[in-house]
């Protein structure tokens, strides 16, 4: 029905020659960040130690310039002054995540930290007062030390600790919390942690990809029963991972396998036990994945396989699709005998796939962010032919620059992959339902920090963490204002 409406309302702009693109109606535009790059006061009252805390105290190379989130932006202490810059830009919801040391300083549940408790409570009461709508991650990247010192995301019973969690989070905050993200980007936390180091824990250890990617969506599950047997009835909230999206496309026509096999391979991989009939791995990657193993002469398969039992519990664990999406790259297949270079995608080297950036696109950007905001339409239409029509959420997307106030690069991105978004909702008929910028201010970007993508700029110079608003922060107010998307250029 809003596609319908959508599609009505442009079609009338479009006879009156005005060239905006309008939201369908009840659209919900959002801004986000997480605990550890926004909080700091990363050991005040009882908080513990978190796997970030601890690599980037420790690991000298895993930040490019020798800075850490101690500080951040500081919005343990500034939490109202987000609470404004919320209202100022209109948003309907802001997404931030927790920080499981805070709430829970031993890991487990079986002390829950009052300041921490009391810390959330605030910025969730104070935004529903501005008629913001809190969207909550449980998890962002920053595990508790006590618990990577057990074995982390690779140890199995974390499903059961991280359901412990959850527990306490769901019986502290959903009856005001109504959309949760249990996960944020399982690629990050095991891919990119484990194939490259340069993610916290900050351990290379290409086996450990594959037990953390299991137990990432066992944990997960876990998570969404408690909530959907224990919270959902009285409450009615939603709850779902959230991917990180990469668009791959095919070098040449003859690439299409490879592409097919990198997006099968990074979003599939987390996405289809999770949103399939039948459950478990995306069958093409566990097949050539447990070849490799054969190959290399291991007698376990490389993808752990799911009991029947686990594939039950999995199978089914959301109420909608939530994903980032920030830039797309090449795929195509590797040489006779070319060296594959590590990549924060684990597997290529295993799938002998190269991932390469667009040839044509923002050469002064670094690889990770290859602007093409129309992969995010094609990525749209390729989990819809997977996985079905089920309601989409853009939980980020965002672009960084160099920090500069009239960014207009920044308004350039958001305005293309929001036309992008548009178009599959009206032309492809795509159930979009919300869209969070990443981010609501510059913050502390793990082990890239000079990255800032903030609407709001942040002074890390000063100690009072002055936020003042960017050009983007005016745009992304009016288009949200309007409902409609409107041209950032004069
Ligand atoms: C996605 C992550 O969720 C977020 O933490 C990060 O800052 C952005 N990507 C930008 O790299």
């Amino acid at each position: 029905m809003f596609s319908s409406q959508v599609a009505v309302v442009s079609i009338l702009l479009t006879l009156v020659g005005a060239e905006e693109l309008v939201f369908p109606p009840g659209f919900k535009f959002g801004a986000a960040s997480s605990a550890y790059q926004i909080e700091g006061a990363w050991n005040v009252s009882d908080k513990t130690e978190s796997i970030w805390d601890r690599a980037l105290h420790t690991l000298p190379w895993m930040s490019t310039d020798g800075t850490n989130g101690d500080v951040a932006c500081d919005s343990y202490h500034l939490w109202q002054r987000d609470i404004e810059m919320a209202e100022e830009l209109g948003l309907k919801f802001y997404r931030f995540s927790l920080s499981w040391t805070r709430l829970l300083p031993n890991g487990f549940a079986n002390k829950i930290s009052e300041d921490g408790k009391n810390y959330y409570d605030n910025l969730i009461n104070g935004l529903l007062e501005k008629g913001i709508e809190p969207l909550v991650t449980i998890y962002h990247w920053d595990l508790p030390q006590s618990l990577q010192d057990l074995g982390g995301w690779t140890n199995p019973l974390i499903s059961d600790w991280f359901e412990d969690y959850a527990r306490v989070v769901y019986s502290l905050y959903a009856d005001r919390v109504k959309t949760w993200i249990t996960i944020n980007e399982p690629v990050a936390i095991c891919d990119t942690a484990y194939s490259m180091g340069t993610f916290a824990p900050g351990i290379i250890h290409l086996e450990s990809v594959y037990l953390c990617s299991k137990n990432v969506l066992l944990a997960h599950a876990k998570a969404w029963r408690v909530y959907d047997e224990e919270y959902k009835p009285l409450y009615h909230g939603k709850l779902s991972i959230c991917n990180h999206w990469v668009w791959f496309e095919a070098h040449t026509e003859d690439d299409e396998e490879a592409a097919e096999l990198s997006r099968q391979y990074s979003v599939g991989r987390y996405t289809h036990a999770i949103y399939s009939n039948e459950g478990g791995w995306p069958p093409a990657i566990e097949e050539r994945l447990n070849a490799y193993n054969v190959l290399h002469g291991y007698s376990h398969p490389r993808l752990p396989p799911f009991t029947d039992e686990e594939k039950e519990l999995v199978k089914g664990t959301y109420d909608y699709y939530g994903f980032n999406y920030y830039f797309s790259l090449m795929a195509r297949r590797a040489l006779p005998g070319e060296t594959i270079t590590p990549h924060y995608v684990a597997g290529i080297r295993e799938l002998g796939i190269v991932m390469e950036a667009y040839p044509d696109l923002s050469p002064t950007l670094p690889p990770a962010f290859y602007k093409y905001p129309e992969g995010l339409r094609k990525h749209i239409s390729w989990i819809r032919e997977k996985y079905g029509d089920l309601e989409l959420m853009i939980a980020e997307n965002g672009f960084y620059s160099t920090g500069k106030m009239n960014d207009f690069d920044r308004m350039d991105y958001m305005h293309d992959c929001l036309e992008q978004m548009l178009l599959a909702i009206t032309e492809d008929g795509a159930n979009v339902t919300g869209y969070s910028y990443w981010s609501l201010m510059d913050s502390f970007e793990w082990n890239e920090s000079g990255l800032k993508f903030g609407l709001y700029h942040v002074d890390f110079n000063s100690t009072e963490r002055t936020r003042s608003a960017r050009a983007s922060a005016d745009y992304y107010k009016t288009v949200i204002k309007n409902h409609a998307l409107h041209s950032p250029r004069p």
